[in-house]
């Protein structure tokens, strides 16, 4: 066995510490919002994300989205230049939403419905972010997916904000 397989094999056992082998953590794939509760995208609204935002994120992220220095901790930009770019999967309205339903806010994940964190999401990918300078060579042959908003849209209106 090579010395990298070796390294990667000691570093998964490690990561697996404390876990039951064969039976699934409670959290694993606890990060996709069921298909019956998404709500199309353009009936998502980002005034009502911003104010959930406001109520729940702020304290951390800060109104500008670009984080607050908490001890030792600050959480990265959710928008701006120094965020995630807008080919990436957090640039999905329904990938994003999933994530902040089951793993946002930090210190109490969970309490979101399936639908903030979706008028969250719309609210955060409503921003500004770098662009992905690949764009155009995505989905050329699958079909675009209903909440990439960063990618123009040829099969709906886009709706008036
Ligand atoms: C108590 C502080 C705190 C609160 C409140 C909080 N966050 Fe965070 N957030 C963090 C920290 C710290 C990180 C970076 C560490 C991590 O990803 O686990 C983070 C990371 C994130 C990320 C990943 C960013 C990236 O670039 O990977 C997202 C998205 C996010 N938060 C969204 C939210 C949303 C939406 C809310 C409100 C519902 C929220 N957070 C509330 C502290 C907080």
């Amino acid at each position: 066995m090579s010395k990298e397989v070796l390294a990667v094999s000691a570093y998964i056992t490690w990561l697996a510490r404390g876990f039951e082998v064969g039976k699934s953590p409670a959290w694993r794939g606890q990060n996709t919002i069921a298909a019956a509760a998404l709500i199309p995208v353009p009936r998502l609204d980002p005034r009502r994300g911003e104010s959930l935002f406001n109520e729940h994120c702020t304290s951390c992220h800060g109104v500008d989205g670009q984080g607050v220095q908490i001890g030792d901790k600050k959480p990265g930009p959710l928008w701006g230049p120094n965020s995630w770019n807008d080919g990436a999967g957090a640039a999905r309205v329904y990938t994003l939403a999933g994530i902040i339903r089951y793993a946002r806010p930090y210190l109490d994940p969970g309490r979101l419905t399936d639908e903030e964190a979706q008028h969250l999401a719309a609210f955060i990918n409503a921003k500004p972010r770098p662009v992905y300078p690949f764009k155009a060579q995505d989905y050329l042959t699958e079909k675009l997916p209903a909440d990439s908003v960063y990618y123009p849209r040829r099969d709906v209106p886009v709706p008036a904000q």
